[in-house]
């Protein structure tokens, strides 16, 4: 069937969900195609941990009911090493933020369940993208043909939006760190009041929440094992021992009914805009776990992209359209370097020289110790003020 749509938006993920919305509010007609099914989307764990502009937009969205009931919000986080527990009170170091633990699936649900039935297609196969060059770009389907005035591609790392754009314009950086998190859903009650950060020489591990009575935690392997190599046993004999410390402290052991691994790594695509084609979140970048940046970066792409399409149906402006790149890039680079400064600091890394792992136990040791160096960690993870 052959239709027509202001904006076509690839991807039902935080970023294609939650750009939907804005359009839809700023009166935008936008249709979002989905590869994936609904409940395999609802259904599948990632991060959880939310910035406090992203928590205020959700609400300001009015898509906060569920995530005021049933988030947490926590005061802060605790660094651990050499046994020693270190809490970074974030609502002192940054005039009164705080940190809201809620799974990405959950704001899926929330996003999804508040959008018109009929602005979300799941289960599209085959989608292709051409003609972005002109002003009527089209978006394919194995049963579509749409066309739009706009793609956003907001179709994650594997997706076809970024394929899309000629190899010889594409500009991209990237690293991939040596190490995976496994990560494991347990039945059992928190076993602290806010998340854990642990660095060890076994390597990384957080401890992290769900519910009164879900827990999400994590442990450092190699990306490459398999999970039928790591038995319970094996996963609760790290995690005890790299969380172990000299306080009164005990790790509460549950049934562990959910494992993954993931690999990490850091990735940037410049190139986020060609012709009519828009690439938001984790199809133009991608950043490693700890620090929980990626629904948030994801989040301010979209913001900034509906505020330049507004702009645009409005009087056909197309200054906010052409700053798209280069504002969204200002805080991605932030994003990227903080994750990274997270990973490097709170790893172990076999390749890296001994030298190097003392200077990231110095990094640490300096940031317990430094109200500065604090601040500028709360900052970030808190969430560094939006450009627009
Ligand atoms: N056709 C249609 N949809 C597709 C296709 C395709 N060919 N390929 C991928 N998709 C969908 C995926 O199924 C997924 O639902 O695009 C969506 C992309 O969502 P995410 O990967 O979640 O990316 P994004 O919305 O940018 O969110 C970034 O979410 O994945 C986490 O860790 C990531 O926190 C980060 C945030
Ligand atoms: C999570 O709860 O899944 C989580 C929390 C903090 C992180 C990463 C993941 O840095």
């Amino acid at each position: 069937m052959k239709r027509k749509v202001q904006v076509g938006i690839i991807g039902a993920g935080p970023a294609g969900l939650l750009l939907a919305h804005l359009l839809h509010r700023a009166g935008i007609e936008a249709l979002v195609l989905e590869s994936r099914t609904r409940d395999q989307i609802e259904g599948t764990i990632r991060a959880g941990v939310l910035e406090q502009w992203t928590v205020d937009l959700l609400i300001s969205l009015g898509l906060g009911e569920r995530l005021k009931r049933e988030a947490h919000f926590h005061d802060g986080i605790t660094l651990r090493f050499n046994r020693g527990s270190h809490h970074l009170d974030f609502p002192e170091l940054t005039n009164g933020k705080r940190v809201t633990v809620y799974a990405q699936h959950e704001v899926l649900k929330d996003l999804i369940a508040a959008l018109p039935a009929d602005m979300i297609q799941f289960g599209v196969r085959d989608v292709s993208l051409h003609r972005l060059g002109s002003e009527s770009p089209l978006i394919r389907t194995a049963e579509d043909e749409i066309e739009c005035d706009f793609i956003a591609g907001c179709d994650g790392f594997h997706g076809p939006s970024r394929q899309a754009i000629p190899k010889n314009v594409l500009k991209t950086y990237e690293t991939v760190y040596p190490f995976g998190w496994l990560g494991i859903l347990t039945e059992a009650p928190p076993s602290h009041h806010e998340l854990i950060y642990a660095r060890h020489e076994r390597g990384f591990s957080l401890l992290s929440t769900r519910s009164p009575t879900v827990q999400r935690l994590y442990v450092q392997c190699n990306p490459k094992d398999d999970l039928k190599d790591w038995s319970d046993d094996r996963i609760w004999s790290e995690l005890h021992q790299r969380l172990e410390t000299d306080e009164d402290w005990k790790l509460t052991e549950g049934k562990i009914f959910q494992k993954n691994i993931v690999s990490m790594r850091s990735f940037v695509c410049e190139t986020m805009r060609w012709g009519r084609l828009f690439l938001a979140g984790d199809a133009a970048h991608i950043v490693p776990p700890t620090g929980a940046k990626g629904l948030n970066l994801a989040a301010a792409d979209v913001v900034v992209l509906a505020k330049a399409l507004t702009e645009w149906y409005r009087d056909h402006g197309t200054d906010l359209l052409d700053l798209y790149a280069p504002t969204c890039l200002a805080r991605i680079w932030k994003g990227e370097r903080f994750s990274w400064y997270m990973t490097t600091m709170l790893h172990k890394n076999e390749s890296e020289e001994d030298f190097v792992q003392r200077i990231h136990m110095a990094d640490l040791d300096y940031l317990v110790g430094s109200h500065a160096a604090q601040q500028a960690l709360a900052e970030n993870y808190v969430g560094l003020p939006m450009a627009v």
